[in-house]
């Protein structure tokens, strides 16, 4: 197979994109319940079945489906014969991801890996505290104190809120009050579960790559539900991800077929008040990456949720419904049409709203670097399940994966140890002779180390505050009943 079929016209075209082309990206998009889920889950099982590893953020988990076979007499395959096709239902190759380790195998990192930008992105700081966070990092190095999860980067703030002087000293200014702020905000990350993230083994970007005994390419999915919460760790881990597979793969050239092809889901949450910088950032690592062997793919409601600049770099579009109820999203509607390459006598500010579900207007990326005229087309319907796996099947397919054997659930006390040994050594540093280390306690931190800012944290604050209220509550009792007595 050479090309990833998309659909087929009115008059029984077929619209493809070729392979070689898949890493001039795209974007689908339209509104809940249009078909982009549907759309990306047929175009994910053909870039496996042409041998071609995927990543994709699972949202709802109803991706999860790619793995088993689909209905033999379903809508599907009624769909499939009014296309003039035979549908043969299939399951795909699938690893199953997930950062809280429930619904899937854990990916971790660590706190010096993710680095100061992006970290100080998950935690939503202003350019001050960016500041200070970069000073931590540079510390964090030269001291070599390494810091692996989000208690180490604790540890770390208040060791130099301690040292403030000398680090203004050695590194420029740094206020107690940003400190204190980058403290309140990890609070609110944990509270999140943002902690999760950080710990040992480190994930290895390679294993999203690979492709299984028979060929084909393994499907990645990263369950996304409960990240979905936390919108600025969903959007910053993702990041976290391109920006590794950029730094890892060599440049490639023009390949025959992609290496990889990664799906952001809900991309708008990728954009949504990021900063000007980030979007440069994304701009310039999605321009990077395609030379890379990478595709991207952006899913979301509408092409204008996409920076302008990010937007130009999507070869291929694949526009699904979007509906006109006001004069606003008819507004919308015309700036989405406008998106797409016209077709003379086809009005695509009119076909848009109309569409159906599962029908799409596309426009594909060519040899030339010139997108297509606009076509109207039913979407090739996906030969795996559509909607999610049950649990079952899905914890069956994670246990007999060699990924939960690689990295294994729950917390390992040596972690800490490990991780030092490991980044004295990426650095060339010797990391001496090895012993046992101590076990590593959670929650040591809070036991030691007073909160400097109790103003946004939950939990032990909240516990703090009503102790506090009863109290006073106690000693206003007590001197009433005393003043009664003497009364
Ligand atoms: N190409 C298609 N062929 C057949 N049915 C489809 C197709 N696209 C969507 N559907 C149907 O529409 C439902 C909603 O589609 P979905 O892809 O989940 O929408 P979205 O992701 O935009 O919210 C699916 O569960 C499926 O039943
Ligand atoms: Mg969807």
């Amino acid at each position: 197979m050479s090309s990833i079929h998309i659909g087929v016209t009115a008059s029984g075209d077929a619209v493809s994109l070729p392979l070689r082309l898949v890493n001039r990206h795209g974007a689908i998009t339209g509104v809940t319940g249009s078909g982009k889920t549907t759309t990306m889950q047929a175009i994910i099982e053909q870039l496996s079945a042409a041998g071609v590893p995927v990543f994709a953020a699972d949202i709802k988990g109803d991706l999860s489906g790619v793995a088993v076979p689909g209905e033999a007499r379903g809508p599907v395959a009624a769909r499939m014969g009014e296309l003039g096709r035979r549908f043969e239902p299939k399951g795909f190759p699938v690893a199953f991801w997930d950062i809280f380790g429930a619904h899937g195998v854990p990916i971790r990192t660590s706190v010096q890996a993710m680095g100061a930008v992006l970290l100080s992105r998950m935690l939503g700081l202003n350019p001050t505290q960016e500041g200070a966070m970069e000073i931590c990092f540079r510390k964090s190095e030269d001291e070599r104190s390494y810091m692996l999860t989000l208690d180490d980067l604790r540890w770390s703030l208040n060791d130099m809120l301690e040292e403030r002087e000398e680090v203004c000293r050695q590194y420029g200014n740094v206020t107690a009050s940003s400190i204190s702020a980058i403290q309140r905000n990890l609070l609110a990350l944990e509270a999140q579960g943002g902690d999760r993230l950080f710990g040992e083994p480190p994930f290895d970007i390679s294993d999203l790559m690979k492709v299984g005994p028979d060929g084909r390419g393994v499907i990645s999915l990263l369950h996304a539900d409960r990240l979905m919460e936390a919108p600025k760790l969903y959007a910053t881990f993702l990041l976290w991800l391109l920006t590794e597979l950029f730094r890892r793969l060599p440049e490639a050239g023009d390949l025959a077929k992609p290496k990889l092809v990664f799906f952001f889901d809900e991309a708008h949450l990728l954009f949504n008040d990021a900063p000007k910088p980030l979007i440069q950032q994304i701009e310039r690592l999605v321009r990077l990456v395609r030379s890379k062997g990478v595709g991207v793919f952006f899913v979301t409601q509408s092409p204008t949720d996409v920076p302008a600049t990010v937007l130009e770099q999507l070869g291929t579009r694949i526009l699904h419904a979007m509906r006109a109820h006001t004069a606003e999203s008819l507004r919308k509607i015309r700036a989405a049409a406008d998106t797409i390459r016209p077709r003379k006598g086809f009005n695509t500010r009119e076909a848009l709203p109309v569409l159906a579900t599962g029908e799409a207007l596309v426009s594909v990326i060519a040899e030339d670097n010139i997108p297509s005229e606009v076509q109207k087309v039913r979407v090739i319907p996906p030969q795996g399940q559509i909607g999610p796996v049950s649990e079952l099947e899905r914890r069956v397919q994670i246990d007999a994966g060699a990924m939960a054997r690689k990295y294994p659930a729950g917390d390992d006390p040596k972690a800490a140890y490990a991780f030092n040994r490991r980044m004295l050594s990426e650095r060339g540093i010797d990391p001496g002779p090895e012993f046992e280390p101590l076990p590593y306690e959670p929650g040591l931190y809070l036991k030691h180390v007073p909160i400097i800012d109790i103003g946004a944290e939950r939990g032990p604050g909240v516990m703090r505050r009503l102790m506090g209220i009863a109290f006073w509550s106690v000693i206003t009792w007590g001197a009433v009943s005393v003043l009664v007595a003497i009364v």
